[in-house]
């Protein structure tokens, strides 16, 4: 859950990032973590661009609690924005990064960021090299045999140097801009400004990677139709969405349903009470399927990714879920990329099966 609005609760922390729990965050950024880096390698060298939409402060606080002592532990990492810098650092070249954000103080706590990395970059660990020197077999010469570096990145800025790393601070090359509007407002100009914009040099379009991450509702019409349109043209594009069942749920017993729904679904206000007859907080699984079929209306491959598919280890497939993050492309090769990702992220979960108990536990 989205914990930016200032309250203050057992809990939850009054700070100038976003604070999160870390239960929420866990599959989002383990996505984002691995899925940028290789979105990246495939489509290189090809023009690029990353839209972040709802990019935040740059910098996320998560909240651990412990089940058993009633502490609570807080920890800086990454937010979306860093993550996208960092995870293409290495091959930024014709890259372009749009980091989009409303929030005059968060729009803020951002430019700081940016400057901070453009000013010494971000920082990476580097194996500390070592040639290995052997002898050869068939010749009995000595041999020089440098061996590739190992490279880790780091959750944050504070994370520690594993041993036999080095931390090198790396400038990335790509085009970062900044935009401080409401997305729904901002979005046809980016598009035309960098979206959709002839590579002089390849004579291409970017391929463009869109994160949609709010903290509730985004407008179908004013956001999300506008890249699924985009879908359809040769040069790629792909989406990662962070939906929101939360935004619904906590209007579909008020007088505001009908336009929440028309706004979230793109559907006109007076078809809404015949689109959604009979469908109630019990029906998170039809809202959502819902909202899925309209995004395969433009994307071949529609698939939840960030939170395994396999049945035993949720549970509590609960109703109470808040939010979750879909992946969209048409390109098959991606879609299996985002399954491998997945099978990784699957596989550090099931070493710890309680922590997922325990993410349901805190969505309820
Ligand atoms: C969930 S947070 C983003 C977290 C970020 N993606 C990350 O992972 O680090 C949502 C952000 O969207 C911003 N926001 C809310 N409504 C917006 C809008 N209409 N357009 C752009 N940004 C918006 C909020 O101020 C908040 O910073």
């Amino acid at each position: 859950m989205c914990l930016n609005r200032p309250k203050k609760k057992n809990g939850i922390f009054k700070t100038g990032f976003i604070t999160v729990r870390k239960s929420t965050t866990k599959s989002k950024y383990e996505f984002i973590n691995l899925y940028y880096t290789k979105w990246n390698v495939i489509t290189k060298p090809s023009p690029r661009i990353i839209v972040d939409t709802h990019a935040g402060t740059g910098q996320v606080v998560l909240i651990k609690k412990s089940p058993l002592l009633s502490t609570v532990e807080t920890e800086i990492i990454y937010g979306s924005p860093i993550l996208a810098i960092l995870k293409t650092l290495l091959i930024s070249d014709n890259l372009v990064i749009i980091l989009n954000e409303a929030s005059k103080k968060n729009y803020l706590l951002l430019e700081k960021c940016k400057k901070a990395i453009m000013r010494r970059g971000l920082p990476i660990f580097e194996e500390i090299h070592e040639r290995v020197r052997f002898r050869s077999l068939r010749t009995n010469r000595p041999n020089l045999q440098p061996r590739k570096k190992k490279r880790k990145f780091p959750n944050s800025f504070n994370s520690r140097t594993p041993r036999g790393f080095q931390r090198v601070w790396i400038k990335s090359k790509a085009d970062i801009h900044l935009n401080r509007n409401k997305i729904e407002d901002s979005i046809d100009d980016l598009f035309s400004e960098y979206v959709n914009i002839i590579d002089e040099r390849t004579k291409e379009m970017p391929k463009g990677l869109f994160l949609v991450d709010p903290c509730g509702m985004v407008s179908w019409n004013k956001v999300i139709l506008k890249i699924c349109e985009r879908s359809n043209k040769l040069e790629g594009t792909e989406l990662i969405l962070n939906w929101s069942w939360e935004a619904i749920a906590r209007t579909i017993n008020t007088q505001s349903k009908n336009s929440t729904l028309s706004e979230i679904y793109g559907i006109p206000l007076e078809n809404i009470d015949e689109e959604f007859q009979g469908l109630g907080l019990d029906n998170m699984e039809e809202f959502k399927n819902m909202y899925i079929q309209q995004l395969e209306e433009y994307f071949k491959h529609v698939v939840e990714v960030g939170v395994s598919r396999d049945r035993q280890l949720k549970p509590k497939q609960s109703q109470h879920r808040k939010y979750f993050l879909i992946f969209c492309t048409n390109n098959k090769s991606a879609l299996s990329l985002a399954g491998y990702q997945l099978k990784k992220i699957e596989k550090n979960v099931r070493g710890n099966i309680r922590k997922i108990d325990y993410y349901f536990q805190d969505n309820l």
